[in-house]
């Protein structure tokens, strides 16, 4: 079943509207709703805060304020990562960001808990925010790790002398803005409080790290905490941890001791759960007529909260990327009153390659050079900074199946050269990369009597396939056809896993569910070879095969329902698990990446600049696809967002208050079916076997990555005109 085009196989619960998300669980009974009131300033403190007519209004069961909120636990930097820690709200009087949390209304109606926000009355000593920085800026720090734990700052051989002494140099700087990761589920959660602990439905990408920020936040033992989401309306980041609604929701489901729901409005969405860090990104390529670059520098300043430090690895692909003997590399970060930044889509890759595959277009252009060919030129023979052989590298197959497949050869030459009717059309292409990640996740296995297999791990399924190709690997793991596989997921009492997140939780998940698929068939041959009433009895298993939910050996076979009745009717288990990065010797061994070629045809209105994507190619080169289905939908979901990236995402600070103004999908624009209309993914056949036994590896969000680039890229080669200032706006092409 692995590498089959399996449909998902809870498309039709979905289709059927029978997956249940968070916010639509009724187990609980009849839930009240709670509704967010948040600061209206950036940065000072509550002088006041009057909630008494809101607590009279229609409904209203409480008004939870930093005056009586229960105390919480804080936030605990020894644990490693961020989303395991608590997130405390309604803290004190201090307003950290525009939005924060200040009071929680819980009334019986939706609109009850809604118009009673209203009647919260505040006020509120305004303190002097700081709400944009430039690279000047002398708060400007060096972190002390960048995201994932990577060294902030590198630097091989003599940067300087190399990229002084080279034929042709590019330096320039670029900026991306604030992204938000919006999936189309809002963050939400319904919290019902049974015997001494609580259930919480919460959509979240990493269940285990919920399970451990709620206990830490409340005091609890995490034991008494069941997270259950068995279906994600989307992530992007935004859910790795869990926010201020779901922590809400559970003290106001204690202290009412009656079940209570949040769900944050798209407006709120846009204040509460982070962002993507803005950019300002110097990038120096130093190379000889020849193309062959001498000296790469990409120095990166992004924001961060001054409480709660984030620092996207937006610099760390360049480490891997192309051949040059000097290179440097930074991090720097400016703290800024706005929330936290966060993980979004392809953190670190998807704005830190805009700018060196932008800069890489400009350094073929300066050299007259083909942009693939450019690329092929710089490939390295081992990873250039880590010195490291590559796992599994296959970027120049990536460019140049890309590139004959779209047809590259007839990209016109010079800039601005090409007219269709009133369009101006260019070509533009892009590489990419991205590391690979592994986290430790546990999965049960259970053979029943009835011979059906049950998959159980607290792993959730963002929409991105997870059941079903848990299913093709189960399956093939046991010889059962799929039908006869169930897999259990989002559920904190079952096994641990590391979720989705980082496009590591399909090879996670999927290597974990083999391992407890070996074991379990290892526990049932033993079964069967020991027992005198099986055919099997006696024989070597070492000669088995699992086939239809039989096991034979030689000429022997019995249903392995029988085995599992006879010897253990309740069901026979086993486990499997991944471990850490970080205790694996092949992390430190080999550069393990995936990687991509993306091309892009965009027609530009010679007259109103308004720019149009026309198609667009990706080929991908991942290692072992489990399915070519729900891969291909991933790759170009993340192809799409990077043509947002490209020429449309932006959210906007108010830099008087540190309010996001375009704080709805009205004005924070994100691609939508008329903006995309001819994009293909393609991936080449692989296996990396230094990645894991199933040889594959993340796709999720190598989409993204240089996918931006390419459209801009695409933008330049219509007009001539290169805009280093993403997104690519009509007024900044004009
Ligand atoms: Mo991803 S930004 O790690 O969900």
């Amino acid at each position: 079943m692995i590498g089959q085009a399996l449909n998902r196989v809870d498309g039709p619960l979905k289709v059927a509207g029978r997956a249940t998300y968070a916010y639509e669980q009724w187990e609980a009974g009849q839930p009240l709703y709670g509704f967010i009131v948040g600061a209206t300033i950036g940065k000072g403190r509550i002088t006041r805060i009057d909630t008494e007519s809101a607590e009279h209004a229609p409904g209203v069961y409480m008004v939870m304020t930093h005056l009586n909120a229960p105390a919480q636990g804080a936030r605990d930097e020894s644990i490693p990562f961020e989303y395991w820690r608590a997130q405390p709200v309604l803290t004190g009087p201090d307003i950290h960001h525009y939005g924060e949390p200040v009071a929680l209304v819980v009334a019986t109606a939706l609109e009850q808990a809604r118009a009673a926000a209203d009647l919260v009355d505040v006020e509120y000593a305004t303190g002097r925010g700081r709400f944009a920085f430039d690279d000047q800026d002398d708060e400007v720090y060096i972190p002390k790790v960048v995201n994932a734990g990577l060294p902030t700052d590198t630097a091989v051989g003599d940067f300087d002398a190399g990229f002084d002494s080279a034929d042709v140099r590019i330096d320039q700087y670029y900026t991306t803005p604030y992204e938000f990761s919006m999936p189309m589920e809002p963050h939400a959660c319904l919290v019902e409080p049974r015997d001494d602990g609580l259930v919480v439905y919460v959509s979240c990408q990493i269940v285990d790290a919920a399970r451990a920020s709620i206990a830490a936040t409340l005091g609890i033992d995490p034991a008494r905490v069941h997270i259950v989401t068995p279906f994600v309306g989307g992530g992007f980041g935004s859910k790795l941890g869990i926010h201020s609604e779901t922590i809400l929701a559970a003290l106001a489901a204690r202290a009412l001791r009656k079940p209570v729901k949040i769900a944050m409005t798209r407006q709120q969405i846009f204040q509460l759960v982070g962002m993507r860090p803005t950019s300002s990104q110097r990038v120096r390529l130093g190379a000889g007529r020849d193309g062959r670059l001498a000296a790469i520098a990409h120095d990166v300043t992004m924001h961060t909260n001054p409480d709660v430090e984030y620092a996207e690895q937006t610099a760390a692909t360049t480490r891997s990327l192309y051949a040059a003997p000097h290179r440097l590399t930074s991090h720097r970060l400016a703290p800024l009153d706005l929330p936290r930044g966060t993980d979004v889509r392809a953190p670190g890759e998807a704005p830190g390659m805009l700018a060196v595959e932008s800069a890489m277009d400009e350094l073929a252009h300066a050299l007259g050079m083909d942009p693939v060919e450019l690329r092929i030129r710089n490939e390295p023979t081992v990873d250039p900074e880590r010195d490291v052989p590559y796992s599994d590298r296959h970027l120049v197959e990536c460019l140049r199946e890309g590139a004959r497949r779209f047809g590259w050869e007839r990209r016109p030459a010079a800039p601005a050269s090409v007219r269709d009717g009133r369009w101006l059309v260019g070509y533009g292409m892009s590489a990419a990369i991205r590391g690979h990640f592994q986290g430790p996740t546990a999965v049960r296995v259970r053979w029943e009597a009835d011979g059906t297999a049950v998959v159980q791990t607290d792993m959730t399924d963002l929409g991105t396939g997870t059941y079903t190709i848990l299913t093709q690997v189960a399956a093939d793991g046991l010889g059962l056809s799929p039908d006869r596989v169930r897999i259990e997921l989002g559920r904190s009492d079952f096994p641990a896993s590391w979720g989705s997140g980082g496009s590591w939780g399909a090879t996670n998940s999927c290597t974990a569910v083999d391992r407890a698929c070996q074991a379990l068939r290892e526990k049932v041959l033993g079964a069967a070879v020991a027992d005198t009433r099986s055919p099997l009895h006696g024989l070597d298993p070492a000669d088995a095969v699992f086939s239809e939910g039989n096991v034979g050996i030689g000429g022997a076979s019995e249903a392995v329902s029988e085995i599992v009745a006879r010897n253990r009717p309740e069901g026979v288990e086993a486990e499997g698990a991944t471990r850490f990065m970080g205790d694996d010797p092949n992390y430190t061994a080999y550069s393990i990446n995936t990687y991509g070629a993306h091309f892009a045809e965009v027609g530009v209105d010679a007259d109103t600049a308004e720019i149009r994507l026309r198609r667009m190619l990706g080929v991908f080169s991942v290692g072992r696809v489990f399915n070519p289905k729900t891969t291909r939908s991933q790759l170009i979901g993340g192809m799409i967002w990077g043509l947002g990236a490209a020429l449309e995402e932006e959210a906007v600070v108010d830099p008087r208050s540190g309010a996001f103004v375009n704080h709805d999908f009205a004005q924070y624009l994100v691609p939508v079916h008329a903006d995309v209309p001819d994009v293909d993914a393609v991936v080449l056949d692989g296996f990396d076997d230094k990645a894991n036994v199933l040889g594959a590896k993340g796709v999720g969000e190598l989409g993204i990555c240089g996918a931006g680039a390419a459209v801009a890229n695409a933008v330049f080669n219509a007009t001539g005109v290169r805009v280093r200032d993403f997104p690519v706006t009509i007024e900044k092409v004009l």
